[in-house]
């Protein structure tokens, strides 16, 4: 299972490159936005710290838009993966990029029939959102379980990207279900390092060393 961090921040992608479990990087426009910098620059900084994956999504809603976007972000640098939206000109622009050989992640998907669209149009990946699933009053895993099964049914190249990963346990389950990648938060990444047993037996065991050996 890959993991990737669900952020535009570079302190953030910092310290995950820095923990060697780091695979990649999703970003979409409400994340730049959020770090008030030009788009295309920041798309070049994350090149220079994340060696894996980096999600850059387009802007354009139409087909052609989508192309001349999406041909300029996958020149930037060879990592970088081009992120549209699951929409008929998304679905259009995915299968003219994947002719010319650049890889898509066919993003806002929120039903296994649209991830079947996402493997025909031959996206690299696909980006199921489970926790608006469930702020929905769905069930999110149960779409990750879905298409993991449809794409293996037919043995779909197209991986599955796990978004919108709120807890450890949807990291968790997603790896249950099969799912190829997971997307999170930095916070989400840094929550899988905890266990409390983790923290008393270490404690323990420098206690027990410590009253041995420093008489
Ligand atoms: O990768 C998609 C992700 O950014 C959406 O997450 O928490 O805004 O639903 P969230």
């Amino acid at each position: 299972m890959r993991f990737f961090l669900d952020t535009a921040n570079l302190e953030e992608l910092k310290i995950g490159a820095s923990w060697g479990i780091l695979d990649g990087c999703t970003t979409n426009p409400s994340l730049i936005a959020k770090e008030g910098v030009k788009f295309e620059d920041r798309v070049r900084q994350i090149t220079e710290i994340v060696d894996g994956d980096i999600s850059a999504e387009v802007l354009a809603t139409d087909a052609k838009g989508m192309l001349e976007e999406g041909r300029k972000l996958a020149a930037i640098h060879k990592n970088i993966v081009v992120k549209v939206p699951l929409t008929k000109d998304g679905i259009q622009a995915c299968s003219a990029f994947s002719k010319e050989g650049i890889r898509v992640n066919v993003t806002l998907c929120f039903s296994p029939g649209q991830a079947i669209l996402a493997a025909k149009a031959g996206a690299y990946v696909v980006s199921p959102f489970v926790g608006r699933v469930d702020d929905s009053g769905w069930d999110g895993m149960q779409l990750i379980r879905d298409i993991c099964l449809i794409y293996k049914n037919y043995a779909f190249k197209t991986q599955v990207l796990a978004a919108s990963l709120r807890t450890v346990n949807h990291v968790i389950e997603c790896g249950k279900a099969g799912a190829h990648i997971g997307t999170m938060p930095f916070k989400v990444m840094e929550g899988l390092f905890s266990h409390p047993l983790t923290d008393r037996g270490l404690e323990q065991f420098l206690k027990d060393y410590n009253k041995a050996f420093s008489k």
